[in-house]
């Protein structure tokens, strides 16, 4: 069953709502086969697939390829698609330009944007446009120069209360559910008890109406030595799962080892006569 917005909504107060992000064809199948709710094309792409230093930089037609990827895995979760940065600052027509085209184009199920009040009157547009819209306060990742790094916010009354007003505004004009992202527990705990559409925490505590984490970060796709945020867990080492494999490969192809008879196609049953024939047709072709 293809879930979908009302469906998304209606998961609160009745059981954890799961996102995960996903950037390709094989993760977006095995996200969805794995029954998660929701996947994430999250603009932190940028960093754990491309390899940028942050967020900024990435563009809607980057973001657009791997949206079509997920979507062509026809997964069960819903789809939803990061608006990158400098796709919904700039005019309110843009807005609606660059996130219908991750609908018409990616086929995605819905778009997420960064912020609270400032977004009013942006996210109002996109609900106009018939375009679903999930919130996401807290660390913002693209205020990230503004902010002065990746800090935790709402640690003092006055911010917590900023957050928390924000998060009834985004519920009151219309947003299907929100993303709280590095903010105190206690924060994330009282937003969501007070707000009626699911909020989706990552590094928010384990209060928030559901989760969700980068899957490069849950799959361990980084070397040891990279110090993860405090709020991820890694499920798995792949990186070092991969490095093992291509020395397994480089060291096996050296000796000879790969590929075997098992991985390598024969000519058929009269060899023999094929090889008698070939040394002449060899000798034709060299003289
Ligand atoms: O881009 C992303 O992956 C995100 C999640 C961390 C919420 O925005």
């Amino acid at each position: 069953m293809k879930k979908t917005v009302p469906y998304i909504r209606n998961l609160k107060n009745n059981r954890v709502v799961s996102m995960m992000t996903a950037y390709d064809y094989p993760s977006a199948k095995a996200v969805s086969e794995a029954e998660i709710d929701i996947i994430l094309v999250g603009d932190s792409l940028a960093q754990v697939v491309l390899g940028h230093d942050d967020t900024l930089s990435i563009t809607v037609d980057e973001m657009l390829h791997h949206v079509k990827a997920v979507t062509n895995a026809k997964p069960s979760a819903l789809v939803v698609a990061d608006m990158p940065y400098m796709s919904y600052h700039i005019s309110k027509e843009e807005t609606i330009k660059n996130a219908g085209r991750f609908i018409q184009e990616g086929k995605a199920d819905a778009v997420k944007i960064e912020g609270g009040r400032k977004r009013k009157e942006t996210i109002e547009a996109l609900l106009d446009a018939e375009i679903p819209v999930m919130g996401h306060l807290g660390l913002t990742p693209q205020s990230k120069n503004l902010m002065g790094g990746y800090k935790v916010q709402g640690k003092t009354l006055d911010l917590a209360r900023e957050l928390f007003e924000d998060a009834l505004l985004l519920e009151e004009i219309g947003c299907f559910s929100m993303v709280l992202e590095g903010v105190p527990t206690i924060v994330g705990q009282s937003i969501s008890e007070n707000i009626n559409i699911p909020t989706i925490g990552i590094g928010a505590g384990n209060l928030t109406d559901g989760q969700v984490l980068v899957l490069h970060d849950l799959l361990g796709m980084k070397s040891k030595e990279y110090i993860d945020a405090k709020f991820v867990k890694r499920y798995d080492q792949q990186y070092e799962t991969t490095l093992q494999a291509l020395k397994s490969y480089k060291s096996d192809i050296e000796l000879r080892k790969f590929p075997t008879e098992n991985h390598s196609y024969d000519i058929g049953s009269n060899i023999s006569d094929f090889l008698k024939e070939w040394k002449k047709e060899i000798k034709k072709i060299l003289s």
